[in-house]
């Protein structure tokens, strides 16, 4: 063989961008990340909260949602709340993250992630990702704790800052489930409470097992351009009546219930989720396995299209793993890393409205000096993905 036979083909972003079209119907001047997609019954359900009065944070489709999504996530109990931030906030009061304490999260994640853990007065301490699943590597952690930190009294303390470490949020990236089983056999050793960031997952299976039934409590987010909106919202799911409880009771202004009198005995959290937002969502819900299916097949076809495509490899779910697919990405390889914002700017121009991943968490001037794992694989990750558009109506569209 000749030395020009040997060489790989080159990135081309031009058939990057056809691979990508290909993958979506055909027709569409512009395919944007991804929009909500309101095909059932939501004008009715609107209509019928606005007939009978109850918009606001009374109302039947409340608890009917929260019935549907702990079904979905296979726990006993949803607490419906304004949006996944507050649902993350209020899962992590509860597991005792507390002022002064740290708590690890990736640094691969969406800021809110981090954010909630701020909310209570803790530090987020940032670690890596693994390539198969862009969630939190367990195998990584583990060797990094061994290093940082011990146990002393029961207790997990960071030994170069004196702090508790107290909790740990698994992000199941774009619906892609985390290694759940070793992270939390880790986490039961070491004594470390876990909340599963599981905003983007619904739907997702870990070992035939729904994401947010994988730890104690675990958050959903509704936000328009999940899987399912409720325009605004979020939901922790639990198996823990109690828990389940105090969650509502704190996220409702820790009210007790009277008939006239406002006693309330804790500092609460006006984060209950309106009638006129689940409405939204129980429409939307019975919508999801059409939405689950339909991301499958447009997984499928990118992963058929971009096949062979040189310089760049389709984000499959991990092995284990049955992912919603609510984000689709490719990763450029490590040669054409440099080529990202051109590819970027190529498929914006041709109306693939295609995006970056989030800035990671240590580069924010906001979390810069929080302790952090060495982050080789989140950096590899952060400068070569793109995500493709990955809607429902674009996912219904798009043929098997
Ligand atoms: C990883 C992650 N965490 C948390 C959130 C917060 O959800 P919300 O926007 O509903 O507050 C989101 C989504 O927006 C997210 O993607």
């Amino acid at each position: 063989m000749t030395a020009q036979a040997h060489r790989k083909p080159a990135f081309d972003a031009a058939r990057v961008i056809a691979a990508i079209r290909e993958a979506l119907p055909s027709g569409i001047a512009q395919a944007p990340l991804h929009r909500p997609h309101f095909a059932g019954r939501e004008w009715d359900y609107l209509k019928e909260c606005l007939d009978s009065s109850y918009v606001s944070s009374v109302g039947p489709f409340v608890t009917r949602f929260e019935r549907a999504i702990a079904d979905i996530a296979g726990t006993r109990h949803a607490v419906a709340v304004v949006n996944g931030t507050a649902a993350l906030h209020v899962a992590l009061l509860l597991v005792g993250v507390s002022a002064g304490d740290e708590v690890l999260a990736p640094a691969l994640t969406f800021v809110a992630t981090a954010n909630a853990i701020s909310y209570c007065g803790a530090i987020p301490h940032f670690v890596d990702s693994e390539p198969a699943t862009l969630g939190i590597d367990p195998q990584a952690l583990r060797h990094y704790l061994r290093d940082i930190a011990e146990r002393r009294d029961e207790t997990l303390v960071n030994r170069r800052t004196g702090r508790r470490i107290a909790a740990i949020v698994p992000m199941h990236t774009f619906g892609h489930p985390v290694d759940m089983d070793p992270l939390n056999a880790l986490a039961a050793e070491l004594g470390l409470a876990v909340v599963e960031d599981a905003t983007e997952s619904l739907g997702s299976r870990y070992k035939g097992r729904p994401t947010g039934s994988l730890s104690r409590l675990a958050a959903f987010s509704f936000n328009g351009n999940k899987i399912v909106t409720t325009g605004g919202g979020g939901a922790i799911t639990t198996d823990d009546r109690a828990l389940a409880e105090r969650a509502k009771h704190l996220t409702t202004t820790a009210k007790l219930p009277h008939a006239w009198a406002f006693i309330h005995d804790a500092v609460g959290f006006n984060y209950r989720m309106p009638n006129l937002n689940a409405a939204l969502g129980c429409a939307q819900l019975e919508q999801l396995d059409g939405f689950l299916a339909a991301k499958r097949r447009l997984a499928a076809r990118y992963r058929r299209t971009l096949a062979g495509v040189p310089g760049v490899s389709f984000v499959d779910e991990p092995a284990f793993a049955r992912s919603n697919h609510w984000l689709n990405a490719l990763l450029l390889d490590a040669e054409a890393a440099g080529e990202r914002d051109g590819l970027l700017h190529g498929c914006n121009e041709n109306g693939l409205l295609c995006r970056p991943v989030w800035t990671l968490m240590h580069r924010l001037a906001i979390y810069a000096d929080c302790p952090r794992m060495p982050l080789p694989v989140a950096e590899s990750i952060e400068a070569r993905l793109v995500n493709l558009p990955s809607g429902p109506g674009l996912a219904l569209a798009a043929e098997g």
